[in-house]
């Protein structure tokens, strides 16, 4: 995984750089790239500038920056993903890795802009000497992919006029609405809540179908592998039609079409969307109308919404990270209006920064640490589970885990097979996440002193009976 990953980035970069001379969508739209280093360019950048964007972040930033690509759209253009992070390319043991996707319908456009911004504003500010985007770089590992629907959003830029249609655009060029496509593991977990079976990690071994599916699109499939390589713990994933905090479950439980469908962690989720929702004014008013007048938002409360609660979703990214992988997803709708005129774009980033910035921080919540055997070796693939929480969560390659959790007193559980497990109390408050190291010991270790103390047992006895 690093050389593959390492030879994708450098060929990416490569690609990127041609490509930028030699594109014919850049033609002709080579107009305001007016970017004064250190400036943000409040516009919309057609796939050309979006790379072009991306690539003067790092160049400005390159000590914490990075550019890779998780692979193509249907039409062959680049799934980049712009990694912010004190040691770009490589996973630190003990620190959260976090993601931001946008614009998975091509169509809803806002969030592909502000994660533009966003990357170039954590550049900007990095270099600053802000202490609290110092702070978060250098503890944080930030994943960016400003578009994971670059097709789609080309057909709805193409449209002329400020006013754009409310569905060109919205799925892929294979006509594929990549938020259901996903494996449909609500309806998995659902059956297993019943019948008993497992809650979480529910593609593990079955990476080999995800590939052979062609119902897939190339989209979903180059995810579905970003998600399952990378140990993610946080993530949101931005669309635009609504002003709204969306958390799992997204699918109901009955089959109905609304009806309020919590997950294991409806506590943490709730709280997490609050995190986005509190610091953007729209989205948390009260008294808001709603985007349309028929629209029916009876679900939202402060802004936030359960996912099921307001309409049900098959197949979506966001329940697809939480049954699959360690990594918490909410779906975040930025703006009533799907593609809203280029002058409005400074407002919504003003009305969205400090969301974006704190929702970020929330990875640092709940219980982190390592899992280790007794001669210091790090166990990965090691389940912990939390007592009361139906939903366990597992450690990456260097034995590191992180839980996300609500203020309060749990019992946290470390297992492994062939080892015995431990529990441990542990007090949470609101942030920084508690750290609570797992030392394990293995089974067949167990033996042996179970063994020798028997010895000593027999000594013992002998000597005081005088066998
Ligand atoms: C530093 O960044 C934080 C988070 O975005 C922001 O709230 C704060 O205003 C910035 N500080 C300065 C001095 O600009
Ligand atoms: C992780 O552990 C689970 C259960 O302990 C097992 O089913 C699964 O195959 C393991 N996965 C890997 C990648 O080792
Ligand atoms: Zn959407």
């Amino acid at each position: 995984m690093p050389h593959r990953s390492l030879c994708l980035a450098a060929c990416g970069l490569l690609l990127l750089l041609l490509g930028c001379c030699s594109s014919s969508e850049a033609q002709g739209r080579r107009r305001r790239l007016s970017r004064e280093p250190g400036g943000i360019s409040f516009e919309y950048h057609r796939y050309p500038e979006l790379r072009e964007a991306l690539v003067a972040v790092w160049l400005q930033c390159p000590s914490i920056s990075r550019i890779y690509t998780v692979g193509r759209s249907y039409e062959g253009r680049e799934l980049l993903v712009i990694e912010i992070s004190d040691k770009p390319g490589e996973h630190e043991p003990g620190e959260p890795e976090f993601k931001y996707v946008g614009n998975m319908h091509g169509n809803e456009a806002v969030g592909r802009e502000l994660l533009i911004y966003l990357a170039q504003y954590l550049c900007n500010e990095y270099q600053k000497g802000n202490e609290t985007i110092i702070n978060l770089i250098h503890n944080t590992r930030i994943h960016i992919m400003p578009s994971m629907n670059p097709d789609g959003f080309e057909k709805a830029a193409q449209q002329p006029g400020d006013i754009k249609d409310w569905f060109v655009g919205r799925s892929n060029a294979q006509g594929i609405d990549l938020n259901r496509n996903f494996p449909d593991l609500d309806r998995i977990v659902y059956i297993n809540e019943k019948d008993g079976g497992n809650n979480n990690h529910l593609l593990q071994n079955l990476k080999k179908t995800v590939d052979q599916n062609t119902k897939l699109a190339p989209e979903t499939k180059a995810v579905i592998h970003w998600i399952m390589d990378i140990p993610f713990v946080l993530s949101a994933n931005l669309h635009g039609g609504d002003l709204v905090a969306n958390y799992p479950y997204d699918k109901t439980r009955s089959g109905s079409a609304h009806e309020y469908s919590a997950c294991p962690d409806d506590n943490i989720f709730q709280s997490m969307a609050r995190a986005y929702s509190s610091l953007n004014p729209a989205m948390s008013d009260a008294n808001r109308p709603p985007c349309r007048r028929n629209d029916d938002e009876s679900s939202f409360v402060d802004g936030t919404t359960n996912g099921a609660a307001w309409y049900s979703v098959p197949g979506g990214m966001q329940d697809f990270n939480y049954l699959s992988s360690n990594c918490f997803e909410i779906t975040v709708e930025l703006s009533c209006d799907k593609f809203p005129p280029e002058e409005l774009l400074k407002n919504y980033w003003e009305e969205n920064k400090d969301s974006l910035v704190n929702y970020i921080k929330q990875v640092h919540r709940g219980v982190k640490g390592i899992v280790r055997d007794h001669q210091g070796n790090p166990i990965a693939n090691a389940t912990i589970s939390v007592d009361g929480i139906n939903h366990d969560i597992t450690t990456a390659k260097d034995g590191d885990y992180w839980r996300l959790l609500s203020p309060g007193n749990y019992k946290v559980t470390a297992s492994a097979p062939g080892f015995l497990a431990v529990t441990k109390k542990v007090a949470v408050a609101y942030s920084p996440a508690t750290k609570i190291d797992f030392d394990l010991e293995s089974l067949s270790e167990r033996k042996e002193e179970e063994k020798e103390e028997l010895m000593e047992w027999w000594k013992m006895m002998s000597q005081t009976l005088n066998f």
